[in-house]
């Protein structure tokens, strides 16, 4: 048997654990690198052809590597026996229950997995926090797995994942940076180097950043709290910009081109989704108010509320230029999943979007190139009147308006005169992401109602 010189193993095989893990494989052929999870469907998944995620250029990663170095089970135990390095990536959702519910992370999930790492392990391993977590977890990881009676030492590492859905293959070949913290001590700076050395494969040294543990689970926290605080920054402008006659697109351009503020994340849209933004924001918000900075947190509390405010108003828009009913009448959503070129559904705008119709006792029609399956879990208790299609042009079918809620490229280039003679008159376009071309499709006939954008009405 061929003898590898690293043993990685990666708990937890969903959007984070199963790229990051399939690209590690692919880049350093020397290492074994197994990925296990409680959940047999998935690993099923895993070793098909059909993965249990949709993103782009995926399965040809998974590909280079399955068999070869990268493999994908069930035991568990086994797999924490035979590593060296162990990456944690179980999901950290956000706590339903008991103190700080709707708001701090639940570590349950993790904890489990910590026990069974002790209960499992019988020699020295380096355990990876990749989920995000809490600022200072790293403490109590080290705490319990440290608390064992067979001589066994654990050194905790921090090393968050910054890829995003949809682009994650991308992100992790040619990341901007990568992160690594740990403690400051002997084993702890001989723990870092160990997982140094594994991006050092293919990520140039410049761009791998080392920090102590605090900062490491911190960072995570606040990137992701400054890029949503962007998109509720320009979202709360395209508020005023409709009222102005101000075009939110020109502003956001006019103020990006400032390269102190920059381009990126600037694009006004119905909301931001996804299971990383309002998770982990509520997440800093509370560890925030522990240590009683009531300030802070309400301050980042508020980038949470601008974006459900942002959703609401985007649907009662809907409501109120439709004549103040949409009882009974049949909507089409373009797209539920949170982003394009994905197919997941967490915390999606569309979701909100739906359900508000719903309670307006409209028909609503759902259409995405891949998140059906979780639309329909997601609005499986929603009640009223749901139907699915795969085809935009079915689900436009006899319907009064199309609400654009995933920015999707397909739907850029749809026939929208076709669409335009199928429906019902007067036939209104609310474009959720401003991705379509606003003049042609008044000119075909829509009323169309665009994000921070003058409307162009035909009444
Ligand atoms: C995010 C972070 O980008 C990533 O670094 C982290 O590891 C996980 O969380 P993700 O949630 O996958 O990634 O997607 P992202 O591209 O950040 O988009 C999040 C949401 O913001 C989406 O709903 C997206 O449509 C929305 N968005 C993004 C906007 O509305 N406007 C923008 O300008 C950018
Ligand atoms: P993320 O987006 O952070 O990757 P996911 O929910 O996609 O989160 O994936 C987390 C994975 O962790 C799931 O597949 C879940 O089954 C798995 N998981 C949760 N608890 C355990 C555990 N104790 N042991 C192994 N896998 C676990």
């Amino acid at each position: 048997m061929k003898s590898f010189e690293k043993k990685v193993l990666c708990i937890g095989a969903g959007y984070v654990g199963g790229p990051t893990m399939a690209m590690i494989a692919a880049k350093c052929p020397q290492y074994e690198v197994t990925v296990v999870d409680i959940d047999e469907r998935r690993i099923a998944a895993w070793q098909s052809d059909t993965l249990p995620i949709y993103e782009p250029g995926l399965l040809d990663v998974v590909k280079i590597a399955r068999g070869r170095n990268l493999f994908f089970s069930t035991d568990i135990d086994e797999g924490i026996r035979h590593a060296d390095i162990i990456f944690v990536s179980v999901n950290t959702p956000t706590k339903t229950f008991g103190d700080g519910a709707g708001r701090a992370a639940d570590l349950q999930y993790w904890e489990k997995t910590a026990r069974n790492i002790v209960a499992a392990a019988e020699s020295d391993k380096i355990i990876v926090e990749k989920s995000t977590l809490p600022v200072r977890t790293a403490k109590a990881m080290g705490r319990i797995l440290n608390a064992n009676d067979k001589g066994i030492r654990f050194e905790v590492v921090s090393n968050p994942e910054f890829l995003a859905e949809g682009t994650a293959v991308a992100d992790l070949e040619n990341p901007d940076r990568v992160l690594i913290g740990s403690r400051e001590t002997e084993p702890g700076l001989a723990a870092r180097k160990e997982i140094v050395d594994i991006y050092a494969n293919w990520v140039p040294a410049a761009r791998i950043i080392t920090s102590n543990v605090w900062s490491a689970e911190l960072s995570k926290l606040v990137a992701n709290a400054f890029l949503a605080q962007r998109i509720s920054s320009i979202n709360s402008i395209s508020a005023l910009c409709e009222k102005t006659k101000a075009n939110v697109a020109e502003v956001a351009h006019a103020i990006g081109m400032d390269s102190r503020i920059g381009p990126k994340f600037l694009n006004a849209s119905v909301g931001f989704g996804g299971s990383c933004f309002k998770k982990d924001i509520l997440n800093l918000v509370y560890i925030c108010e522990n240590y009683g900075l009531y300030e802070v947190a309400q301050y980042w509390e508020n980038v949470v509320r601008i974006n459900e405010y942002q959703e609401q108003r985007f649907v009662r828009t809907m409501v109120r230029v439709m004549f103040n009913t949409v009882a009974d009448k049949r909507i089409a959503l373009f797209g539920f999943a949170f982003k394009k070129d994905t197919g997941d559904t967490r915390e999606s705008p569309a979701i909100h979007v739906a359900k508000h119709l719903l309670a307006e006792r409209a028909r609503v029609v759902v259409t995405d190139p891949q998140a059906l399956d979780n639309a329909k879990k997601d609005l499986a208790g929603a009640g009223g009147n749901v139907e699915y299609h795969e085809d935009p042009y079915e689900a436009a079918r006899g319907a009064h308006a199309i609400a654009v809620c995933t920015e999707w490229q397909q739907y850029v280039h749809l026939d929208y005169r076709r669409i335009f003679d199928s429906m019902e008159k007067p036939a209104f376009i609310f474009d959720g992401r401003n991705i379509l071309n606003h003049k042609e499709l008044y000119e075909t006939g829509f009323s169309v109602f665009p994000i921070g954008r003058t409307a162009l009405k035909h009444f």
